[in-house]
């Protein structure tokens, strides 16, 4: 512990909600790091089942004290809706906090998310359309406006005013005619500021002074190491840094601080949008875990694509991360299939390669190397201890941790917390 990394190690959807839900309780902060609400975190626990966008997974232990770190772009709008949705449902969320350094999501950045989506035709990238790109932008060209701005009136209204109206430019150079009025942004943010305003503060000091004491932090990411804005399969990727760099740098945390880093993988890979997937299967196969998985978006509702696990994209996760332990999820969802194959390495060219290629257009003229064992019956749901695996159940699990190089600490079997078989403590520090 105290303070522990846990990311998605894939293309997100790998089930990161449900571990952090089951670890929180170990914690005294939980603090998303990455992205916006285009994450949709499921929770299934005594409260309720629960899709979490903005708010962090860990906020149903009580005495947790949330944040969203400086690295998440805010939508205030919909942020409120959750905040008020949780409440209603019996959440505390007094302790509840949200960066002054944290940029905001306004609402012509999910128009223009949604019109140059539309500009890119063929080559689109599949976003959530939650104008996360379009944020991000305005952030690195440094014309965003952050959450603290919202405090002070005169900055408030000013910041928002020109942000606005370049947004409805842009809006209007792509033909778009929906812009909302810039006076009436100016109005909402009024509201966003008074409601917010006790939530709103330097969450990055006073994280590196809980460090410093001592106190155990849980860091949520958001997304998948293999859409991160630099590691991943650039473009279609998310506009954050969704690995355990970008958790320090969004938290205000020095990297040396960190004890743990989890990955939370998929038994096997699935991805949302467009971009290059070389173990996707198109077949009834990939019907069958599609249907099982029940792999439709939790955010958007679109069917996710389906593949087998790929280990070579995988072990470049654990590389990049610094990965400490995985969670393979999902196990249950491979029951019954006469066969499971894992993807060892790819063949380029004729050539077999070991590494996962820069470019997007080299990845998606991979050919996947498969190593292909026999598959296991049904009841995987059913175990609560490794013993309880079919045999042929734990030699898979066994060749996917030789081939991260990294041990697998828990395995998920289903939704709730106590579908989960522990084989080693997953905050265990290397
Ligand atoms: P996240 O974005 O990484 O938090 O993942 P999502 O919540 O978007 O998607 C994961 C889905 O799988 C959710 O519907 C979970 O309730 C569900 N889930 C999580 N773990 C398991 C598991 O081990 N088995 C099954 N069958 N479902 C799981
Ligand atoms: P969680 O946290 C799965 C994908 C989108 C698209 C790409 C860019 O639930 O795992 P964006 O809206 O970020 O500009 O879209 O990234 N994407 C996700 N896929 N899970 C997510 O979040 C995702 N967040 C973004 O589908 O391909
Ligand atoms: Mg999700």
């Amino acid at each position: 512990m105290p303070v522990a990394v846990i990311l998605g190690g894939h293309w997100g959807d790998e089930g990161k909600g449900k571990v952090i839900d089951l670890l929180a309780g170990r914690f005294e902060y939980n603090v998303r790091y990455s992205g916006g609400a285009n994450a949709g975190h499921t929770v299934v626990n005594e409260y309720g089942s629960f899709a979490l966008h903005q708010v962090p997974s860990g906020v149903f232990h009580n005495g947790m004290t949330a944040m969203l770190a400086a690295g998440v772009v805010v939508d205030p709008e919909a942020l409120l809706a959750e905040i008020e949705e949780l409440e209603g449902r019996g959440v505390d969320l007094t302790r509840f906090y949200i960066s002054e350094r944290a940029h905001i999501v306004l609402p012509h950045h999910k128009l223009l998310d949604k019109a140059e989506e539309e500009r890119r035709g063929d080559a689109r990238l599949g976003t959530t359309g939650k104008g996360i790109g379009p944020a991000y932008s305005d952030k690195a060209a440094r014309d965003g406006v952050r959450m603290g701005d919202l405090l002070e009136p005169s900055e408030r209204d000013r910041s928002i005013l020109r942000a606005a109206r370049a947004g409805a430019a842009r809006l209007a150079d792509l033909h778009c005619s929906d812009a909302v009025a810039p006076e009436e942004v100016v109005a909402r943010a009024a509201r966003w500021a008074d409601v917010l305003r006790p939530r709103i503060c330097d969450v990055e000091r006073h994280l590196r002074s809980a460090v410093a004491r001592g106190a155990s932090v849980l860091l949520e990411g958001a997304q998948g190491a293999l859409l991160d804005i630099d590691a991943g399969s650039y473009p279609f990727v998310t506009s954050s840094s969704t690995g355990v760099a970008g958790a320090c740098a969004s938290a205000g945390i020095p990297p040396r601080a960190v004890d743990s880093v989890v990955a939370v993988l998929h038994s096997y890979m699935t991805r949302v949008g467009a971009g290059p997937f070389p173990t996707e299967l198109h077949d009834e196969v990939g019907r069958i875990i599609q249907d099982r998985g029940a792999e439709f978006g939790t955010t958007t509702g679109r069917r996710r694509r389906c593949g087998w696990f790929d280990a070579l994209a995988s072990r470049y996760v654990m590389e990049v991360n610094g990965v400490t332990s995985a969670v393979l999820t999902k196990l249950d969802v491979l029951d019954g299939l006469e066969t499971v194959k894992v993807c060892v390495a790819y063949e380029l060219d004729g050539k077999r390669i070991e590494h996962m290629p820069a470019s997007a257009t080299v990845i998606a003229k991979v050919s996947p190397v498969y190593e292909e064992m026999p598959g296991w019956p049904e009841g995987s749901m059913q175990a609560r201890r490794w013993e309880d695996l079919h045999p042929r159940a734990q030699e898979y699990v066994r060749r996917i941790e030789e081939l991260l190089g990294v041990p697998v600490s828990l395995l998920s079997v289903g939704p709730a917390r106590d579908q989960t078989i522990q084989l080693r403590d997953p905050l265990a520090a290397n």
